[in-house]
């Protein structure tokens, strides 16, 4: 059994302050949630005050990005190392806004991947098509390059400690979800390949969220579906009570 993860990508939004509010009302909201493993991913300044306040409770820290060098003159990176040293225990990689961006590829996303397990910190690998794709009919072509070069020689081990989140680019920050039946085909697509390069026992075992437009009222169908197994959530995830609601959306 694959437990749900559900996590919030707040991007380029909150002050320290900000976090640290938002942080504080989650952890008291969220407390009694054991049932889905929850994460949130602040801006790389507010994850020292955002590590600090969830110390001891059940919401993991999850960071934006990162570099794939420890240290050294990388001039506006951030490393594995510090992630780690300040308590993240995920990182987000290749998101779609970093590879439209600021110029994120396959390549560099498996850089970061191998990079983040080489420190013991889980990446969340996101993958998905953009509008024009999909509407040409390629949008398996481009998920599959996504997974299997992103995800490109891996242990056995690090493909079950990785999360990959299909984002369709469409659906991000548009309030246009896929549908569910859309959501699952691709979902159940990546666990095809995953079991093609892998085998079905690993392939079972890595979790896939969703990720583009969740929220409360359409967490709960997209969940339902056998493949989905957790959400990567932006906008819905920058306000307490809806954040709350989605965790706890019904029938978890
Ligand atoms: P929205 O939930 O705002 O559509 O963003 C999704 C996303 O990009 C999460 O990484």
């Amino acid at each position: 059994m694959r437990k749900p993860i559900i996590a919030g990508n707040w991007k380029m939004n909150k002050t320290v302050g900000e976090a640290r509010e938002l942080v504080t009302a989650l952890k008291d909201k969220l407390a009694d949630v054991t049932d889905v493993e929850i994460a949130v991913a602040p801006p790389f300044t507010a994850l020292s005050a955002a590590a600090e306040a969830i110390r001891g409770s059940n919401i993991k820290l999850a960071a934006q990005d990162m570099y794939w060098e420890e240290e050294g003159a990388f001039t506006g990176e951030v490393s594995p190392l510090m992630l780690k040293d300040v308590g993240c225990q995920y990182v987000i990689i290749g998101h779609s806004e970093r590879r439209t961006y600021f110029s994120e590829t396959n390549e560099t996303v498996n850089k970061k991947v191998k990079a983040a397990h080489a420190y013991s910190l889980n990446p969340i690998v996101c993958v998905g098509e953009r509008l024009e794709e999909r509407e040409s009919g390629v949008t398996k072509d481009v998920v599959k390059d996504h997974v299997v070069n992103g995800l490109a020689d891996l242990t056995e081990e690090q493909i079950r400690n990785t999360v990959v989140a299909y984002e369709p680019v469409w659906a991000i920050g548009t309030g246009k979800t896929a549908t569910p039946e859309q959501a699952q085909e691709v979902h159940r697509f990546i666990r095809e390949l995953l079991t093609q390069i892998y085998s079905l026992t690993v392939a079972e075992a890595v979790r896939i969220q969703y990720g583009g437009s969740v929220k409360p009222d359409n967490v709960a169908q997209l969940m339902a579906q056998p493949d989905i197994d957790g959400g990567l959530i932006g906008g819905a995830s920058l306000d307490a009570d809806s954040f709350t609601q989605i965790v706890k959306f019904p029938g978890c």
